[in-house]
């Protein structure tokens, strides 16, 4: 279905599924006239995609988008993610050894490592690379806060010949997801906390395959089962290693990357 086909049967779709709501749930005039003045207050903060990603409407388009049922990954591919809002792209390509967060960054210093491969035939991806991003220690990323400088925690990075990488970074924290808005006002109608558990985000493109946004979870976090936005999946979480005497003293985690061939 193309243009204005699609458009209808989205349309019809969609107004189907509300007219069940409405008619399920009784809904008032009253009740109508405070959703939709609740729905013009969203769009003039500009939170639709916000309340996108707290409805779970994100992780659902995503899981499609990429074949896999929700909650679980496709097989040997690595599974996708959500981007998020706080992307920006033409971040620094960085040089090695790779350091996301310079000396000095507060929190608890991390060391990720892992592999890119082809999903099929488990031959290394040398050509390919990562751009990363996370939030700093105070739970925001530099496009919330500018003072944190521009491009902060951000950084491409080309992976080694053999597919492998390694890059050190701070541990990010737990974060609470924009909530002085119309979408944080309706989590706490609903008694619903604002936090994500604490992620690495991940972009990785290589020639040939098709590109992979993604993110990497802790195991233990404590909002794991009840991440905000729904987009927990058991394959992305990792376990931070501590203590173990190695040289730095730094958390270390492992997070290895199938990617898909363009060509399936
Ligand atoms: C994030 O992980 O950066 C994010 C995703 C959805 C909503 C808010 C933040
Ligand atoms: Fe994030």
């Amino acid at each position: 279905m193309q243009g204005n086909e699609r458009l209808q049967g989205i349309v019809d779709g969609l107004a189907r599924a509300l007219h069940d709501a409405v008619r399920e749930l009784r809904i008032t005039e009253d009740e109508l006239w405070a959703g939709l003045r609740y729905l013009n207050e969203v769009g003039e903060r500009g939170e639709f995609p916000l309340l996108s990603d707290v409805l779970g409407v994100s992780v659902l388009v995503d899981a499609i988008t990429h074949g896999e049922e929700v909650g679980e990954g496709a097989g040997a591919t690595t599974a996708s993610n959500v981007e998020g809002p706080f992307y920006r792209p033409g971040a620094p390509v960085l040089e090695r050894p790779y350091r996301l967060a310079a000396e000095g960054e507060p929190g608890e210093r991390l060391r990720v490592s892992g592999r890119v491969t082809d999903d099929g035939t488990g031959e290394p991806v040398g050509a390919a690379e990562l751009d990363a991003w996370q939030s700093s220690a105070n739970g925001v990323y530099d496009n919330q806060d500018p003072s944190l400088g521009e491009f902060h925690l951000r950084g491409r990075m080309a992976v080694e010949p053999d597919g492998s990488y390694e890059f050190r970074t701070v541990v990010p924290p737990p974060y609470e997801i924009p909530k002085d808005g119309p979408v944080g006002a309706l989590l706490r109608a609903l008694g619903r906390h604002a936090f994500r558990p604490a992620h690495l985000h991940l972009k990785v493109r290589a020639p040939g395959y098709r590109p992979l946004t993604t993110m990497l979870y802790f195991a233990d976090d404590p909002y794991l089962d009840s991440d905000a936005i729904g987009a927990v999946k058991d394959t992305l979480v990792v376990k931070l290693e501590r203590d173990d005497g190695t040289d730095d003293g730094a958390a270390r985690c492992r997070f290895d990357i199938a990617l898909q061939p363009a060509s399936r």
